[in-house]
């Protein structure tokens, strides 16, 4: 059946500047890390990509190696635009990575210009894109000079490959240096993606104040501790969660009674707030307005729905600050 999206698309979903540039982001973006490979059911990753824009979140985040295998997810995401979103791709912020390892010998890792520059090409061959929105360095390269690859976004950018850079998991110094560096070439860095969450907090320890004073926007990714912070492991581990299916970057070890004791008490607390813990989670990345947008991955369809409805309480008491606070400074 053709796909025509819900033209109500737009009227509950929030835009945030992305830091001092013309460009808004929905509130909530959606991530292709898993769910999107080729081991995965098309149809389901179809109509996470379709709820996802009836719902009016206009971004969607890869890398080149989202799978598995590496490279899947690009390919999916190109199949899945073909088909139902060749009419939209004006109303989508479309984002690629590179920066981990994609290919093999000395080319295929890190943070070269023969690298990225390279690795965007096939990106866009995989989507059948002739551009992408957004362009990141996934990680910080120590032996690549900070100069060449902040050349190497401005020159796709220059090349009409992407339209905005940023930069993923750089700690605060190194942050300032980019952006300074992006900055000079003409070329500002827009966003950057850090791993935060109320488990990942090191974002807190001067990053966003960086990200703040230079106008460049902040997308955390895994806001949820990857399914952590929520109440899905409180009374074991189902059968299709992340643990049970994938166990790679999430598994049974990271679920520990004192784990899972630390998320009762964030429930609890979530509870008294009239929300369910996923949504308190979300909800208090959101607060801050240095947040342009969480990125959230989902195995279902429902999940985006759900996790959208964090919106309707972003608003926290400083009582309500402090008691999570506490919970997880006592956290083991
Ligand atoms: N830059 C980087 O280095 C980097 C690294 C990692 C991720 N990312 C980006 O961030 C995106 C999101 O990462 P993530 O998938 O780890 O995010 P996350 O939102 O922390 O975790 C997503 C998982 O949480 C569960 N979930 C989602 N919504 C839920 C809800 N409403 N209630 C209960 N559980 C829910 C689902 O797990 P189940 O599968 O158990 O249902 C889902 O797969 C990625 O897709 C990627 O784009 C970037």
């Amino acid at each position: 059946m053709t796909y025509l999206p819900s033209s109500h698309r737009y009227q509950t979903m929030e835009y945030r500047r992305c830091g001092n540039s013309g460009l808004k982001l929905p509130a909530f973006s959606l991530g292709l890390w898993h769910n999107f490979g080729n081991v995965n059911n098309f149809e389901n990753s179809r109509n996470l990509i379709r709820t996802a824009f009836d719902n009016g979140i206009t971004h969607f985040d890869l890398a080149n190696n989202y799978g598995p295998p590496p490279g899947s997810a690009e390919e999916n995401f190109g199949r899945i635009l073909e088909k139902d979103f060749k009419s939209y791709r004006d109303e989508m912020i479309v984002s690629s990575k590179a920066g981990y390892g994609m290919w093999e010998g000395p080319y295929g890792d890190w943070g070269s210009k023969k690298y990225l520059v390279s690795s965007l090409d096939q990106s866009l061959k995989r989507m059948k894109l002739d551009y992408v929105d957004i362009f990141y360095h996934h990680r910080p390269d120590p032996e690549t000079p900070l100069e060449e690859t902040m050349v190497a976004l401005d020159l796709i950018v220059r090349q009409g490959k992407a339209l905005y850079v940023g930069i993923s998991n750089y700690n605060a110094v190194d942050a300032e240096k980019a952006i300074a560096i992006l900055k000079q070439l003409g070329t500002p860095c827009l966003i950057h993606q850090p791993k935060y969450s109320m488990f990942v907090r090191d974002p807190e320890n001067g990053l966003l104040d960086v990200l703040e004073k230079e106008g460049v926007g902040c997308i955390p990714f895994s806001p949820l501790a990857q399914g952590l912070l929520s109440d899905k492991y409180l009374n074991g581990i189902p059968e299709d969660s992340r643990v049970a299916k994938s166990g790679i970057f999430l598994n049974e070890n990271h679920i520990t009674p004192e784990k899972i004791a630390t998320i009762s008490k964030l429930n609890d607390l979530a509870k008294q707030r009239g929300q369910k813990l996923a949504h308190m989670a979300l909800a208090w990345l959101l607060r801050d307005a240095r947040v342009t947008s969480v990125l959230i991955g989902s195995s279902k369809p429902e999940q985006i729905i759900d996790s959208i409805e964090a919106l309707k309480n972003t608003q926290f008491t400083s009582a309500e600050l402090e008691a999570i606070n506490t919970i997880l400074s006592e956290s083991k």
